[in-house]
């Protein structure tokens, strides 16, 4: 059983504070406002889809969240408290510090994310001992610890492969251990399904979702599709244009969306369509507690993940 569990010391309450979040661009056309004026907190443990399509502003408040556009030419106001520390005034060596260890992200392309020249224990080593001195040896048992976590099967074995020797979903397993391996409060997922087939998608949205549950950390899905947000997310935020325009639980949005623009994503899902407004038991119901024989969640529109090879 591997060791990466529930950090003890995790205080309750908000690990997260996004308050008037602004971010804009400067482009020959003048100045591009991305994100305007969001606003949300996210609870340790917790879940968060924010959905929206594509442009909405999703990536650009994931990777602010994380401190990415430091140093770009994007302007950035507003507040981001990622456990306590506020992003915006924090030290270069104290973002890289948070960064990993509290608050980590998943990218949607493991290809590019990934060093072709590296095998894929080395990385998840290296991401480790970026932010943890300890010998190579140490850094390795924690890699091929959180190899075994993302569940890819023969871990201290596989962990010597390279990335092109890995499946897609392999490779997307692997990233997400680089994103755990320090244990981060938060991790953020930004369209982790989208280059993957639709099991795959499954799959790797059960590891999320389990992976949540055993660690403790709060995750926030970045999702174009509201129904892959809808089978993974306590909350959803429905972003459009750089704001925000809906939020709630996730049967509550599902049952009886507000807006006109989230009405429109719901009608978008097919697999969703048939649940929306005013329906009892769609998959919000089933998001509370519908469980296959395996324990694993349903989720509307997938088959449960089939077991790994
Ligand atoms: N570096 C950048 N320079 C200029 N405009 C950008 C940059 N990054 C994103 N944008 C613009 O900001 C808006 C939001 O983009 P993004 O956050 O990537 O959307 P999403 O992830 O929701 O698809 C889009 O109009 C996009 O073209
Ligand atoms: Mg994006």
């Amino acid at each position: 059983m591997s060791k990466l569990t529930k950090p003890s010391d995790a205080p309750a309450g908000p690990v997260l504070e996004v308050k008037d979040l602004r971010i804009t661009f400067p482009t020959q056309q003048g100045p591009l406002k991305a994100v305007d004026g969001l606003s949300f907190e996210l609870d340790a443990g917790k879940s968060l889809g924010i959905v929206g399509e594509s442009g909405s502003g999703k990536s650009a408040t994931s990777l602010a969240l994380l401190g990415l556009h430091r140093r770009s030419r994007a302007k950035i106001t507003g507040e981001i408290v990622v456990t306590g520390t506020d992003m915006q005034s924090a030290s270069d060596e104290q973002v890289r510090q948070m960064r990993g260890s509290q608050i980590a992200m998943v990218f949607q392309d493991a290809l590019s994310a990934l060093n072709p020249y590296y095998t894929v224990g080395d990385q998840v080593a290296e991401a480790y001992r970026s932010h943890v001195q300890c010998s190579k040896k140490e850094a390795w048992a924690k890699a091929v610890e959180a190899l075994d976590h993302v569940r890819i099967p023969d871990a201290a074995r596989r962990a010597k492969a390279y990335p092109h020797q890995f499946s897609g979903g392999m490779r997307q397993r692997s990233v997400i251990a680089m994103g755990i391996v320090c244990q981060p409060r938060v991790l953020v997922a930004d369209e982790p399904t989208t280059a993957l087939d639709v099991t795959v998608q499954a799959q790797i949205l059960d590891l999320l979702e389990d992976l949540r549950r055993e660690t403790g950390m709060a995750l926030i899905l970045v999702t174009h599709d509201l129904g892959v947000a809808a089978g993974s997310t306590d909350e959803i935020l429905v972003m459009q244009k750089g704001k925000e325009v809906e939020r709630g639980p996730v049967g509550d949005v599902l049952r009886r969306p507000v807006h006109p623009y989230t009405q429109a994503l719901l009608a978008s899902v097919p697999r969703l369509a048939g649940f929306a407004v005013g329906e009892g038991d769609g998959p919000a119901g089933g998001h509370q507690g519908r469980h296959d024989r395996q324990g694993r969640r349903a989720r509307p529109g997938h088959q449960p993940a089939p077991d790994l090879p």
